[in-house]
């Protein structure tokens, strides 16, 4: 397994990982599932991560992690849904010398924009291509040609006086008991002022809801091209392993 990089997804309900096949974009093995700790502090989630590295003994080289908060050149800074001891961390210096492996944190919504652009619904997408992810939060990655602009953070935009994932993402729609259709007025809402922002060639819906895009996709009235991911669950743990061999120049 000495070409499959490991990809650990950071949620805020589980940690998984898989060693990743970067030429079929899809795991080599059977991914691994740990609860996330509460609190999720930096020394809990360590633990976890060993674990999960344990289970993969033949898994050598770079390791990729994803991170639902902002992440600069490996430093955290934000946490919007996560526990705040993560910000100022030097996840990246900390990771590496944890887990004795070269270790690239990046954000959540990053590698699902990478994974997508590179293996699912913006494959061979020339242009911009926005990929976001509607779960606890909203999550949203740029690639231009291509190529990633990180931690674009268009979940907190403001929208009709608040931050759109306050309103817009699927845990949102679920608080507030939204039907579909409730639901399809404020992505409508959110993916026009988008639109009209960035001017996408493609936007691309990603999160675990994008499962049911039979029952809200058709609800978005949105002038741009607007697909479904197509990597589902498995665009977090694929895009940090891409992310980690694409650090490591091995991509
Ligand atoms: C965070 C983003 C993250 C998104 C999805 C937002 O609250 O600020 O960094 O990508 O949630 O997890």
């Amino acid at each position: 397994m000495a070409n499959h990089p490991l990809g650990i997804d950071f949620g805020g309900t589980g940690i998984k990982g898989a060693p990743v096949d970067l030429d079929a974009g899809d795991f080599a093995t059977k991914r691994k599932r740990i609860a996330t700790p509460q609190p999720a502090t930096p020394d809990a989630v360590v633990e976890v991560f060993r674990e999960i590295v344990a289970q993969f003994p033949d898994s050598t080289g770079p390791i990729g992690v994803t991170l639902p908060g902002v992440v600069q050149h490996g430093l955290v800074k934000s946490a919007a849904n996560l526990d705040p001891s993560w910000i100022g961390q030097d996840a990246d210096a900390i990771l590496t010398d944890a887990l004795q492996r070269e270790v690239h944190m990046l954000n959540d919504a990053d590698a699902a924009g990478l994974a997508e652009a590179a293996y699912g619904a913006a494959k061979g997408r020339g242009g911009v291509v926005l990929v976001t992810t509607l779960g606890t939060g909203i999550g949203s990655a740029l690639i231009n040609d291509g190529v990633l602009v990180p931690n674009t953070e268009l979940g907190h935009l403001e929208l009709d006086g608040e931050v759109a994932e306050k309103r817009a993402s699927t845990v949102a729609r679920e608080k507030a008991g939204l039907s579909w259709e409730e639901w399809g007025v404020l992505l409508t809402r959110y993916y026009r002022h988008l639109d009209r922002l960035f001017t996408p060639d493609l936007i691309v819906v990603g999160g675990g809801v994008s499962k049911a895009w039979e029952s809200f996709g058709h609800l978005i009235d949105v002038d741009c091209e607007i697909v479904p991911a197509t990597l589902k669950n498995r665009a977090g743990i694929v895009g940090a392993a891409l992310h980690a061999a694409r650090a490591e120049g091995a991509r």
